[in-house]
């Protein structure tokens, strides 16, 4: 048994923002279920969003940005300190040694300010288009050059325990050596990020099973918003394999990429977007998503085109780098080829229930960044707020959790075990395809009762085969993920209306008399 202040359970950016604030305050442990740096964070490319140019912006247009693309679900308390403390957060990175590109002239604070969809201002710090690399490695640089936490990489945590209504710790996989650890802890904190990896087709890192999500409601927590999946409109299709389409993330063609003028042309070599909203290329993403998903229906494609041409081969190469050589390795010219791109999972705006400190509803048990919910993103995510959200409220929570600085006893007598699989690899393997191929094809951008109760029934079936305690990280992951696919179903056949991400095609339109609400599951 492992003990200490703050457990802080997944090393990302919220994660890492933690860690730093609480180590000011005593003992900090982080887990990461992979190698310390893989996750989310580090696939970051568009940029991270603040409103440090104060002559041409200000937060008041941040705020306005991102009510505005949330739908009518935004909590405006949290937006409001999502945008002002986002911008002494940002300077506290640069301070750290961030280095996100300069621009020539001083305007913006002297840095190169990108736009994305549904901004109004410039206000995208980007490190080219590795701004997720440039910050992990601010984060993971000072939390481990100045000792401000221990790490144990390739640690899975597997469930949190909970003894009369406190949480106490986490019981995990040592990955290494297959053995069970028990993790005590004052206050436990969850950043373990989203859960693209629910999904078929999804930009998220293979760590991104939403373990967190699964492991805070079988203790007791409330998740919300469990029906908003954010689909980013542009990822790279080409041929796959469908063994590597289980197991890959699709490789994301950033927003920033329109926001420099790339044109999305249907296979008909047609401009569409101004068709379907006046923003055209840089709408909101479900508006650009759902269009991309129609012109590929009525083209009879599995994709669209991206033109970069607008942007020109220059300007692709310094600002772009990383698309531009991930393309051109898997035979794509960017400065002259089309890239075929269609829409992914992207980004989660549901998660655990917070308040704007990260706490929960179970006593000492805390959450923050892309697996917590709090509204700060309503109904659909603003660009570029995800690395500020996790920023900021990773912060926010370490510092609400310093209250909780004492010892208190625990009555768990853990043992240390050597776990071992129930599944046969082909057996987890189907199942695994079952769940994520249902999810795409039936919950995904465009959901209908009919779908929805479909790809239920499918989960269902899974769910009955899967009664047995999880031992192996593969069974673990599969449990969470089959546990996940039936809150989001549910809640997306919860809401029969449109909003934001969420769109019914039996119910078309905003129901805001009755649905301009969350709604909150918690285990009965
Ligand atoms: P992550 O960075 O994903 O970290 C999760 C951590 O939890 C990892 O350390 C992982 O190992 C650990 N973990 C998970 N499960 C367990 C477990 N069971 N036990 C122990 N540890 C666990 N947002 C923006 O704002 N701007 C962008 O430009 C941008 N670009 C993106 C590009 C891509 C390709 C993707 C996928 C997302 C992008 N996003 C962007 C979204 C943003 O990157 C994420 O929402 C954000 O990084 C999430 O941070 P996090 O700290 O919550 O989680
Ligand atoms: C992108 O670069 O398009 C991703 C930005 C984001 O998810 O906010």
């Amino acid at each position: 048994m492992t003990k200490c202040d703050y457990l802080i359970i997944g090393g990302g950016i919220a994660g890492l923002s933690a860690a730093m604030e609480a180590a000011k305050y005593g003992k900090v442990i982080v887990l990461t279920k992979g190698k310390a740096g893989e996750g989310a964070t580090e696939k970051a490319q568009g940029g991270i969003a603040a409103a440090i140019d104060q002559i041409r912006d200000s937060t008041q247009f941040h705020f306005e940005d991102t009510i505005a693309a949330g739908a009518g679900l935004c909590d405006e308390k949290a937006v409001r300190i999502l945008v002002t403390e986002g911008v002494e957060r940002v300077k506290e990175l640069i301070e750290m040694g961030a280095r996100f590109d300069r621009a020539e002239t001083e305007a913006g604070g002297g840095f190169a300010l990108a736009l994305e969809g549904a901004h109004k201002r410039r206000r995208i710090l980007h490190a080219g288009d590795a701004t997720g690399e440039e910050i992990q490695r601010t984060l993971g640089s000072k939390v481990v050059s100045e000792k401000l936490a221990d790490i144990y990489q390739y640690t899975l945590g597997i469930d949190l325990i909970v003894e009369n209504g406190k949480c106490l710790g986490v019981n995990a996989l040592d990955l290494k050596s297959n053995k069970t650890e028990t993790f005590i802890a004052n206050s436990t904190i969850i950043t373990t990020g989203g859960l693209g990896q629910v999904y078929l087709y999804t930009t998220n890192p293979e760590v991104a099973t939403g373990d967190g999500i699964a492991m805070a409601y079988r203790a007791g927590a409330a998740v919300t918003d469990m029906e908003f999946v954010q689909f980013h409109p542009t990822s790279l299709v080409q041929f796959e394999d469908l063994k590597d389409i289980i197991a890959l993330p699709r490789f994301l063609i950033s927003e920033a990429v329109r926001g420099e003028g790339a044109m999305l042309l249907n296979t008909k070599g047609e401009r569409f977007m101004q068709k379907y909203d006046v923003k055209g290329e840089l709408a909101p993403r479900d508006i650009v998503s759902r269009a991309i998903y129609k012109e590929m229906k009525e083209n009879n494609s599995d994709h669209v085109f991206l033109s970069l041409v607008k942007v020109g081969a220059e300007k692709i190469k310094k600002r772009f780098p990383v698309i531009y050589h991930t393309c051109l390795e898997r035979g794509l010219d960017i400065t002259k080829d089309n890239i075929p791109v269609a829409p992914s999972a992207h980004y989660f705006m549901g998660g655990i229930k917070t308040d704007v400190d990260g706490k929960t509803n179970i006593a000492n048990l805390y959450a923050a960044g892309e697996c917590a919910s709090l509204g700060v993103h309503g109904a659909n995510r603003l660009a570029s707020n995800s690395l500020l959200d996790g920023l900021v409220f990773g912060h926010r929570a370490a510092l609400a959790a310093r209250s909780e600085i004492r010892n208190h006893k625990s009555e768990t007598n853990p043992k240390s075990e050597i776990t071992k699989a129930h599944l046969k690899d082909k057996e987890l393997q189907r199942f695994k395809l079952i769940i994520k191929s249902n999810m795409w094809k039936e919950v995904s951008i465009v959901r209908s009762k009919e779908s929805l109760l479909q790809a239920q029934k499918m989960i269902n079936e899974v769910d009955r085969k899967l009664d047995f305690e999880p031992a192996a990280k593969e069974e673990i992951e599969l449990k969470n993920l089959t546990l996940l696919a039936k809150l989001i179903t549910q809640a997306a056949l919860d809401r029969p209306e449109s909003r934001g991400a969420h769109y019914r095609s039996d119910f078309p339109k905003s129901d805001d008399k009755n649905w301009k609400k969350h709604l909150v599951y918690k285990k009965s």
